[in-house]
């Protein structure tokens, strides 16, 4: 899978056991910064990734700030970006089979290492539960979750 990543300078360290963490696992990944702790500021980070993974260029964005949340925030700014910051497994998982979530949001000063990395590996292995491909949108349970991102989608044309 093809991954843009980035952080600000709180996430800096932890950005840096990610990309270990992804080439072990046998992910690629392009780092859009920040290249170090000096103070910068997320939202310029966020909307590199965002904007890359908006284009189709990237399959999946992870973004790590202090808290996630300011990550979230801006990245959910940029057309086609349904960011979520995750604090589990279990809302990593549900992130991706209910909302279809393309990057995800950490955060380097509330969430442990390897708690990190369990949040990561789920988020990345988990699929979507939209639409099976011979049923239209409309037709039956799973169409929903569909239908609800389509709505999503539709909103940021408005
Ligand atoms: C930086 O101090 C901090 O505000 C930032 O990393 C992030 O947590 C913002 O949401």
């Amino acid at each position: 899978m093809k991954i843009a990543i980035a952080s600000d300078h709180a996430g800096y360290k932890t950005k840096e056991l990610i990309k270990t963490f992804l080439k072990e696992n046998n992910h690629s990944y392009q780092d859009f910064g920040a290249d170090s702790e000096d103070s910068v500021d997320y939202p310029d980070y966020a909307f590199k990734v965002a904007e890359a993974v908006g284009r189709g260029e990237y399959e999946r964005g992870i973004l790590i700030c202090g808290t996630g949340l300011g990550m979230c925030i801006a990245a959910n700014k940029v057309k086609g970006i349904r960011a979520v910051a995750c604090h589990n497994e279990s809302t990593a998982e549900m992130s991706r089979q209910h909302n279809d979530a393309n990057i995800l949001c950490l955060g380097a000063r509330v969430i442990e290492q390897d708690k990190m990395k369990g949040i990561i590996k789920v988020w990345l292995q988990t699929e979507f539960e939209g639409d099976p491909p011979e049923q239209p949108k409309s037709f039956g349970r799973a169409g929903r979750h569909q239908r609800r991102i389509d709505k999503i989608s539709e909103h940021e044309s408005l």
